[in-house]
Parts: structure tokens; C-alpha cells; sequence
């Protein structure tokens, strides 16, 4: 995360590049925020209410869903969605090993049982090979991560699905935008989650969450879940929580939700010129892409020898780099009890150990991007 002090200059005189500068994104928009700020505090309307009902409207429409839920946050969402299922105890959801261990909170919050599985080693998400070696009879759902914010191969994974009697959602938590064949993120699956982090390609200014779904019956089970369990006060039809999306996040995600469409395409312009730089590098290792698609790169990961030597040195050069992720989630002492050990998930695992993400942001100059390409390809000359 940047704050103001990425633009100062360093001791040395240089300019930081920062691993992601939101400030850059907010400043245009800094007088919107106070008034919607002024706004709600004079109506008092702090959680619910129409802030959080035009932007539901608006993000369901922005991901061709039929509704969008709002909720506290992306991980609330993964588990709100699930635990509409009304599966029972311990049935199991199948969900990459390459991920942010949020994923695989949620799915044990749900009270359901995760099944990690492997990815593809040129676009490191889960693939319906990767996935079908871990269906067993227990398994209920396929939980496919649009990591990186390339979305995963949603018609080969919903083949294998019909073929097993699985149900498919989505953790499209860092694929705001993301299309593929022309469909975006959030309407590919029975129900698709995403997180409005502040990193996030569109972010709140605190955590806020959604769930999409084009099933009506989905939607108002989400709404009862992450309302206490009912749709009025003190209605509890069914066993819930508490994670619902604030007026005051559902404003600031409006006044920046017309923005998306553009940042999404300067991330794609950022991405293209990094491609041009180092596609050729015998050191550097790309994600691929097929030609249907259009990430949305959120992240923007390379794989290199030495990852950490490279990043520290890259940092001397004064350039924040990020890693994600360090520990696949079946290498975590969290998720030990689930029985994987060392070498079981080998895609995962070498990518933990090679992946550096470089900056990326709306606004992210080209300047600062070959600043980033010099002292990386300074970095690994030194190796
Ligand atoms: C892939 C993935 N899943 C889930 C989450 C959880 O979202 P949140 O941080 O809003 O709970 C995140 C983001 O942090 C994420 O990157």
C-alpha cells in the first residue's frame, strides 16, 4: 500500500516508485468524497439505505449480473454466498492452492471442508485438469480464483462441474473488469464474490465486499444470511451474521465506479509495455494469456530466480516490488490440519518461490516503468 511518503524523495535523491499509489486515483475525487461524507452524516443513514441500493444496481449492471449483494467485506462475501448452499457440515469445496488464504477462511467459516488443488504453471490459476484431480465424492463445489485478475477457464470448469454434479462460484475478488470471450468476472457461476479492499482495482476507502448471482433465490438468501438472518429487524428465518455493506463505502464506490472502465485500460497499457520490455528476458517468466482474454491485472507477477535477493535489491534501487504470494495456502500453518504436505501441490509451490509482483496503478508512468524494468534486469544480471 503507498501512502504520500512514496513520492518524496529518497535519501539518495530519487524518487520511490511505489508498489501501488492510490493517491494518484483519489485526488480528482477528494471534493465527491466530502460531500457525500456531509451528505450521510446529516441524514444519519449509516448502514443500508439508497447509497448502498444505487451501487448494488450499478455493480450488478458493470458485472452483466442480475443482482449484487453489498457486504462487509470480500471474504464475508465468499462465505455468505457458500453458506447459502445450506450444505452440510464438512462437504467439500475445491479451491486453488494459489491464492490469498482469504479463499480458504471462508470456506471453513461456511463450515465447509476446503480441497486444495494445484494450477497451471503458464497462468497459475486452476484448470479444470488441475481441479479434476481432486474431486472425491464428498466434493460440492468448485471455488476457481480469478487471480491476478485473469479469469480462470469458467466454460472448461463449468463442463467438468455439470459433468460431476458440482456447483461453481467465483472468487473474483481481484477480477473487477476482467473479461473473457467478452464476458466479464461475476456472472459466469452461480455466484461470484469481490472484495473493494482499498488496493483493489476498484476499492473503498475501508473494507466493503459483494456478492453477484444472476439466481434471485441466491440473492435474498445472501440478504437474510448477512442481515442476522432476515430481510426486517428482528426477522431471523434463518441462521446469519453480521456483514453488511456501509452507506458511506457504497458512496465512495459509486463516485469511483465510472472510473473503473478507464483504469482498467491504463492497467492494460502498463501491462503491455512490461510485456514489451522483459517478454524477451531468459530470466523473467510471464503469466500467459489466450487471445479471448482481458485481465484486468491487478497484480502484475513476474517469476524469477532468487525472488527475495531480486526484491531487496530492487528496493535499494528504491522500487516496491509485492509477493503473491509467499506460502501456498497448504504450506500455511493455518491449513496444516488439512493434511498436505511439501511437494504435493508443485506448481504452487515453485511459484511461491519465484513470484514478484511489479508496480502497478492507474497512472503508473512510463518513466517509472522502465525505472522498474532497468533495476530489475540490473538485479538478475548480478545473480
Ligand atoms: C483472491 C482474494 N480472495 C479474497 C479476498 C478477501 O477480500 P477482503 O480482503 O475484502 O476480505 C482477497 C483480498 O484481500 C483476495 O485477493
Amino acid at each position: 500500500m503507498s501512502d504520500s511518503r512514496d513520492n518524496e524523495l529518497t535519501e539518495s535523491g530519487q524518487t520511490m516508485v511505489p508498489f501501488l499509489d492510490l493517491s494518484i486515483m483519489h485526488a480528482p475525487f477528494r471534493r465527491d468524497f466530502e460531500m457525500a461524507f456531509q451528505e450521510i452524516l446529516s441524514s444519519s443513514r449509516f448502514v443500508g439505505g439508497s447509497r448502498v441500493a444505487e451501487f448494488e444496481e450499478n455493480w450488478a449492471e458493470f458485472c452483466d449480473a442480475g443482482a449484487a449483494i453489498g457486504v462487509g467485506n470480500g471474504t464475508d462475501a465468499i462465505e455468505v454466498m457458500l453458506r447459502c448452499l445450506g450444505l452440510p457440515a464438512g462437504s467439500e469445496v475445491i479451491v486453488p492452492a494459489n491464492t490469498f488464504i482469504a479463499t480458504v477462511e471462508a470456506v471453513d467459516r461456511a463450515g465447509l471442508r476446503p480441497t486444495l488443488c494445484d494450477v497451471d504453471e503458464a497462468t497459475l490459476l486452476a484448470t479444470p485438469e488441475t481441479i479434476a484431480k481432486q474431486i472425491s465424492e464428498n466434493s460440492r463445489v468448485v471455488l476457481p480464483v480469478h487471480l491476478y485478475g485473469a479469469l480462470a477457464d469458467m466454460d472448461g470448469i463449468s463442463k467438468l462441474a455439470a459433468d460431476h454434479d458440482l456447483i461453481v462460484m467465483e472468487d473474483a475478488a481481484q477480477a473487477h473488469g476482467a473479461r473473457r470471450n467478452g464476458k466479464p468476472a461475476g456472472a459466469l457461476s452461480l455466484a461470484a464474490a469481490y472484495s473493494f479492499y482499498p488496493g483493489k482495482n476498484l476499492g473503498a476507502l475501508g473494507d466493503a465486499g459483494a456478492i453477484t448471482t444472476n439466481d434471485p433465490e441466491l440473492e435474498m438468501a445472501a440478504r437474510r444470511i448477512a442481515n442476522h438472518g432476515g430481510l426486517m429487524r428482528y426477522e431471523h428465518e434463518i441462521a446469519g451474521l453480521n456483514s453488511r455493506l456501509d452507506a458511506l463505502q457504497a458512496a465512495f464506490l459509486q463516485i469511483k465506479l465510472p472510473s473503473l472502465e478507464n483504469w482498467t485500460l491504463e492497467r492494460r497499457r502498463a501491462a503491455a509495455h512490461y510485456h514489451s520490455m522483459l517478454g524477451e528476458h531468459p530470466r523473467v517468466g510471464l503469466v500467459s494469456h489466450g487471445p479471448d482474454e482481458d485481465p484486468a491485472w491487478h497484480i502484475y507477477p513476474v517469476r524469477v530466480p532468487e525472488r527475495d535477493k531480486v526484491a531487496a535489491m530492487m528496493l535499494e534501487a528504491h522500487i516496491q516490488t509485492g509477493v503473491h504470494y509467499p506460502v501456498p495456502v497448504h504450506l500455511t500453518g493455518a491449513y496444516s490440519h488439512l493434511g498436505y504436505g511439501s511437494g504435493d501441490l508443485p506448481v504452487s509451490e515453485r511459484a511461491a518461490a519465484e513470484l514478484l509482483s511489479l508496480p502497478m496503478f492507474p497512472g503508473i508512468t512510463i518513466a517509472q516503468q522502465e525505472r522498474v524494468v532497468s533495476a530489475l534486469v540490473r538485479a538478475l544480471s548480478t545473480l
